[in-house]
């Protein structure tokens, strides 16, 4: 079984993703980080050379080869739920768990942020707001929510296996 971890930038995917890997023994994939190394450059490189579609295709063509992975805890970044095609990928890989985060908290966390290319905005705030409302349906349509506002990784790892074990679906019964 393979794990989906979904949700905004700065929900904490990759340090929680981690965290349940290795609780699980399972294999971590980091989706950008993978994007990163296939291509030698950073995500923000790619966004600003390529543009978004770019990046949106990388991340297509990256699920696609995910289909075949196991046992394994993938971090998405925050758009990859954009893509209706997309949307059929994760729920073809695994159990997708949102993680969510009250949009204040999201605020907070992202004010200083200098290295996700969509936020280089001059108002970034408003930017993440229009962002949230526009994905928060997306992100909702995971089998799994879980509130990763205010815990620690490790206690937020552990509702997760809690709600797998317990097949404690908050979605598509
Ligand atoms: C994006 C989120 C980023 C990264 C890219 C685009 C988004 O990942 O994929 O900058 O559209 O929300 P994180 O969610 O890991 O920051």
């Amino acid at each position: 079984m393979n794990i989906l971890l979904i949700g905004f930038m700065g929900s904490g995917k990759s340090t929680i993703g981690r965290k349940l890997a290795k609780l699980l023994e399972y294999s971590f994939v980091d989706t950008d980080s993978v994007i990163e190394e296939d291509q030698g450059c950073s995500v923000a490189e790619i966004f600003k050379y390529g543009g978004e579609e770019c990046f949106r295709k990388m991340e297509t063509r990256l699920l696609q080869k995910l289909k075949n992975v196991e046992n394994s805890v993938i971090a998405t970044g925050g758009g990859i739920v954009l893509r209706e095609q997309n949307q059929r990928l994760l729920q073809e890989i695994g159990k997708r768990v949102y993680l969510k985060v009250p949009q204040e908290e999201l605020q907070k966390r992202l004010k200083n942020d200098r290295n996700r290319p969509l936020l280089k905005k001059k108002d970034p705030e408003t930017v993440v707001q229009k962002m949230m409302k526009e994905r928060v349906l997306l992100y909702k349509q995971a089998e799994y929510i879980v509130d990763a506002g205010q815990r620690s990784p490790q206690k937020i790892a552990s509702e997760i296996i809690n709600k797998l074990c317990n097949e404690d679906h908050d979605n598509n019964f």
